[in-house]
């Protein structure tokens, strides 16, 4: 028997189900806070993503040569193709520009709890602005969605990374190996780190600092501590959080986060209850566009890791109720078969999710069946009852039943 690939998920009717009604509450917040929605190609020039990250995001790319050998790759997020949308699309439009966008994204990975080859992101950029209220805007958004879906075990750390990059590079590492160091810091691999960090002629005082740096962790008191400019910026933006009423956010100078294109704020969202892959939402302020040949513009922006934020709900037990359908059309014998027909086709028309048999099964079979399906309502066609131009209408939950009026069943069911 095929299985689906290694790292990848078939979603059954109640996945499915439960999935599209979260997506839609965050695509309702995106609404709310005045984003529209994108969609880009699946696949995209593998270019794309190296001018991004550099070479050695090869390893983790699903990348391929099509019949015409271009050199293409799956992609891996969604920030580099929202860029690429709007350097070749919107790069005229007033800004700033908010969009946002849901949709698989593939890397290859070591597959784990919480850590797949295919999953999906949620995810949104302000492009074009460069203010503490454009990031307090997009953490904003990124909290509003957490509560929306009702997950309540989480910490936000916010940090910025411009303060440290320029530690890294004050201490003499060639601007080409900030990435690799940035890699250990993110991981927090000390180890790795320093050894590195001597290769490059550090001094181990200033290494020293450097880990220092990354260890300043607390409640926003901490900004007392970061010099300049970065510091200022970042006691503003939490000033907005506070008016925005986003209050439960941690300062986490150590917030480095994987994807090396990051310059200024960056932040994270994680839940505990999911140990090694807790991070459940990461974003921050950058330029990509320059790369792609686009005007340099800045933007900030956000992906919720959808597959994650889903198991965290359900560790925090929170459970979805499969909505079912209005109206299940059973049959009391069978020569109503043609009219039970009828009636369901006019109650779709209304507006109503229904169904029927088509098994041909007997009614007491047909009445379990439509249980199975959550049906609010059975109803029952019988030959007597249509001499009067009635079904019985039999709500599921408490199994009273009444007489009622054909002309009358759908405002019946859907009141
Ligand atoms: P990222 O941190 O690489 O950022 O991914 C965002 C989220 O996707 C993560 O926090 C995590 O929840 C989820 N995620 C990542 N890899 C996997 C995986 N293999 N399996 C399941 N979930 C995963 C970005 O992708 C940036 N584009 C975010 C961004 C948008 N920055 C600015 N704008």
């Amino acid at each position: 028997m095929i299985q689906c690939p290694r790292g990848t998920r078939d979603f059954l009717p109640d996945e499915m189900e439960k999935r599209r009604c979260y997506e839609n509450i965050l695509r309702g917040v995106a609404h709310t806070f005045g984003f529209r929605e994108i969609e880009t190609p699946i696949f995209e020039e593998a270019e794309l993503f190296i001018l991004r990250s550099g070479p050695n995001v090869l390893k983790e790319l699903y990348n391929f040569k099509d019949k015409g050998d271009r050199e293409l790759a799956l992609r891996p997020e969604m920030t580099a193709p929202a860029i690429r949308l709007f350097v070749n699309n919107m790069s005229n439009e007033p800004k700033p520009i908010k969009i946002f966008y849901f949709g698989q994204c593939f890397r290859y990975e070591r597959p784990q709890s919480g850590r797949y080859r295919e999953f999906f992101q949620f995810g949104a950029e302000v492009i074009g602005s460069a203010t503490p209220e454009t990031d307090a805007e997009i953490i904003a958004m990124a909290a509003s969605m957490i509560k929306a879906l009702g997950l309540k075990d989480y910490k936000m750390r916010i940090g910025h990374i411009g303060v440290l990059r320029q530690k890294i590079a004050d201490a003499g590492v060639p601007k080409e190996r900030t990435a690799e160091v940035l890699q250990k810091l993110d991981k927090k691999m000390y180890d790795e780190a320093r050894p590195l960090l001597e290769s490059m002629d550090v001094a181990s005082d200033v290494i020293d600092d450097i880990f220092k740096f990354t260890e300043t962790v607390g409640d926003t008191s901490v900004l007392e501590e970061v010099p300049g400019e970065a510091g200022d910026y970042l006691r503003q933006v939490v000033r907005y959080l506070s008016a925005m009423g986003v209050d439960n956010v941690e300062i986490d100078l150590g917030v480095v986060r994987g994807l090396d294109y990051y310059t200024g704020m960056v932040f994270e969202a994680e839940a505990p209850a999911l140990g090694a892959e807790k991070q459940i939402c990461g974003g921050g302020s950058y330029t990509l566009s320059e790369l792609f040949g686009g005007e340099k513009v800045f933007s900030t922006g956000f992906a919720v890791g959808f597959d994650r934020i889903l198991l965290a709900m359900e560790k925090e037990g929170i459970v979805y109720q499969r909505k079912g359908i209005d109206a299940y059309v059973l049959l009391v014998t069978d020569d109503v078969r043609l009219k039970a027909f009828e009636i369901v086709s006019k109650l779709r028309a209304a507006g109503i999710s229904a169904d029927a048999d088509i098994m041909g099964r007997k009614m007491a079979k047909s009445l379990k069946f439509a249980s199975t399906v959550c049906a609010r309502y059975a109803v029952i066609v019988g030959a007597k009852e249509l001499e009067e131009d009635s079904v019985t209408l039999r709500d599921m939950h408490t199994g009273e039943q009444k007489a009622v009026k054909l002309e009358d069943l759908a405002d019946t069911i859907k009141g």
